[in-house]
């Protein structure tokens, strides 16, 4: 089941109470970008893919912390009966189909052991073959921050400067540039003509 818009948006500001932050502006930027994108490819359902790009951090709303999001938003998203979305919340961090390919660290809570949960999440995200969506989501989510649109080299940029670079950085980049590309040649324009703001959120 995909959950309606005003759903999303109920588990957005539920989870911004628990977990307070820009996450939540995030999600909905994302989400904006993922229903623009989608209602320029034949084929897309704008609502789901808006409704997609909402959810993606959902798991932030349980500590908003490192890279347990992923695991906590897939685990509320099956409680809740919503699989095509719980999905999402694994596959948003992995352009590179690799649990090893991604920032953020999976040890930020004493009571869990992240290399339990990075082996879970590494067992989940090898059953899954991308579909469109999953593209999408990656790809809007390396194009919003908190604040709005920006280019992806400077959100790219803001994550070497959090966590350091790594050698997984540059397939990372790669595999997104490619769902850039594909999504741009099936749309016939470009992402960043298509979204509003870029410019100031990027320079400003
Ligand atoms: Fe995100």
């Amino acid at each position: 089941m995909i959950p309606t818009i005003q759903q999303a948006e109920a588990w957005l500001q539920e989870g911004k109470k628990m977990t307070p932050g820009l996450w939540d502006d995030h999600c909905r930027y994302v989400g904006q970008a993922a229903r623009a994108i989608a209602e320029r490819v034949s084929g897309m359902d704008p609502d789901k893919a808006q409704v997609l790009g909402m959810l993606h951090d959902i798991g932030r709303r349980f500590s908003g912390k490192g890279n347990l999001h992923i695991i906590d938003g897939y685990h509320f998203m099956m409680e809740q009966g919503c699989p095509e979305v719980a999905r999402i919340c694994l596959t948003h961090s992995f352009p590179y189909q690799d649990v090893n390919y991604c920032f953020g660290p999976w040890d930020v809570l004493p009571e869990r052991d992240g290399e339990e949960e990075k082996e879970r999440v590494s067992q989940l995200l090898k059953e899954i073959t991308y579909d469109e969506y999953d593209r999408l989501i990656q790809l809007c989510d390396a194009l919003a921050t908190g604040e709005g649109f920006c280019l992806l080299e400077k959100r790219w940029i803001d994550l070497i400067m959090r966590y350091g670079p790594n050698e997984y950085m540059i397939p990372r980049w790669k595999a997104t540039y490619e769902i850039k590309d594909s999504f741009e040649k099936k749309m016939g324009i470009s992402i960043y003509e298509l979204l509003p703001g870029v410019k100031e959120n990027t320079f400003a």
